[in-house]
């Protein structure tokens, strides 16, 4: 069982790996899109510990689990200003849903918060609630 939840957690984050760069150019667009790349990144750093990809490392797990606490913490004013470019895949119903896209976004805020980063097992453990944040908020308001 904990390993068919390690393998998904590797999956997913893979599959957001792929997602990367999507390059608009409107300032406002490209910044939520970086902003969204680091909460990537530095989940797959939390995803490959707990997943024994790479070897736990203490200083790297605080750190990317930090980096997550602080984007999430930014989902909502990098997203509040209803901008667009050809590249986004922001669906309308963000602007329009206000309330309930910032609930999604406190919740992966809640979940990186709630993540132990002491070990790969407790990072593992805490994993499925981040993963399942960002599952929440794409399948609703992601092209
Ligand atoms: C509250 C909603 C929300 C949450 C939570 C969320 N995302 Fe996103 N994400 C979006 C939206 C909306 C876009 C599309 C932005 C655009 O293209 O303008 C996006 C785009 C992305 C992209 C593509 C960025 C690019 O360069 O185009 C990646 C990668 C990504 N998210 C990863 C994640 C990961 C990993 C998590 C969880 C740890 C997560 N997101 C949590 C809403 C969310």
């Amino acid at each position: 069982m904990k390993f068919v939840t390690k393998s998904l957690i590797a999956g997913f984050v893979l599959t957001a790996g792929v997602a990367f760069a999507s390059e608009a150019t409107e300032p406002t667009v490209k910044a939520r899109q970086d902003l969204m790349d680091t909460i990537a990144m530095n989940t797959k750093v939390l995803g490959e510990m707990a997943g024994g990809k790479t070897a736990y490392d203490a200083a790297a797990a605080t750190a990317a689990k930090d980096a997550l606490v602080a984007a999430s913490a930014e989902i909502g004013a990098k997203f509040e200003p209803q901008a667009t470019d050809p590249k986004t895949k922001a669906k309308a119903e963000i602007w329009t849903n206000w309330d309930d896209f910032l609930k999604k976004a406190t919740a992966l805020n809640a979940a990186a918060t709630a993540l132990d980063a002491s070990s790969a097992e407790t990072i593992g453990a805490g994993m499925g609630a981040v993963g399942g944040a960002c599952k929440d908020c794409h399948s609703t308001y992601q092209m």
